[in-house]
């Protein structure tokens, strides 16, 4: 069985930490899920990681289907989470109800949605239907990058009181969860002791009730951009680099493949083809 929106509200009530990766495709969803995390998050960061445009702008719903199927094919305990890509949810109640539907019936638990108190009618609608919903407050990439580019908020009394208030308003309207981006970590733990939601951070400080990373990010593969809030765990950029140069130079040498990575016919069969001819 794996987990639930309301198992995941328990880890706050019993004050554990709550893990979260991004995941996208079968087989890296199999590792993470293995490993025991909370929640996949099929983010529309695949669109940077995986798909390689600048933003996360491009992403459609039709990515996204594709990606949370594969997670969720995947996955055995973890919850699975389906981020919401740019203008699928924003401009009519409607698209984020269709478009949500279409998340859960390709395998997920929930969909994350960014916005605050501008987002709040949307959020009661789906909880309504039934779907469950993650916010996403702090820096929103599919609206504040591309006016204001990578910032941390929630610096000044009046930016951190709308935070503030955009997470309560959040909870009201009924999310399981509210991820913060890039907020600074002091008025993330506010934020965190003012909800009883968990609240799910990246780059947020260590006061979160959970943690978020990109994948590609902690496991060293995309190089493009290194955020501060990033802990690398392994370096998979060059040693996949090192390890495809070096099957290029066995291929290039004869070195592979070897009798071992081959198949053969037997010598009758082999025989009877050569009389055949
Ligand atoms: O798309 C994503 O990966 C996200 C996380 C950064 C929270 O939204």
């Amino acid at each position: 069985m794996h987990k639930t929106p309301r198992d995941i509200i328990a880890k706050k009530q019993a004050g554990k930490k709550i893990s979260v990766v991004t995941a996208y495709d079968y087989s890296l969803a199999s590792l993470c899920d293995k490993a025991g995390v909370d929640i996949l998050l099929v983010g529309d960061s695949a669109g940077m990681v995986v798909l390689g445009y600048e933003n996360t702008i491009p992403v459609t719903m039709t990515h996204m289907q594709i990606f949370t199927e594969a997670v969720s094919r995947a996955r055995t305990q973890a919850l699975v989470v389906g981020d919401l890509p740019f203008m699928s949810y924003q401009a009519k109640l409607s698209d984020a109800i269709k478009n949500s539907g279409k998340l859960i019936k390709a395998g997920a638990d929930a969909v994350k949605l960014e916005g605050g108190i501008e987002m709040i009618d949307t959020v009661r609608a789906l909880v309504e239907k039934g779907i469950p919903v993650m916010g996403h407050i702090g820096l929103q990439p599919q609206t504040t990058m591309l006016s204001q580019g990578y910032r941390v908020q929630g610096k000044t009394a009046e930016t951190a009181e709308k935070l503030i208030e955009s997470a309560k308003a959040l909870e009201e309207a009924g999310v399981f969860s509210i991820a913060l981006e890039m907020v600074t970590t002091e008025v993330a733990k506010m934020i965190s002791e003012s909800i009883s939601v968990p609240t799910i951070g990246i780059g947020s400080g260590k006061y979160c009730d959970g943690q978020v990373l990109v994948i590609h990010d902690m496991l060293g593969m995309y190089d493009k951009l290194k955020p501060k809030f990033v802990k690398q765990y392994l370096g998979l950029s060059k040693e996949i680099t090192k390890a495809v140069e070096k099957y290029r130079k066995d291929v290039e040498s004869g070195h592979f493949p070897t009798k071992e990575n081959s198949f053969a016919i037997e010598k009758a069969e082999l025989n009877r083809l050569k009389e055949l001819g």
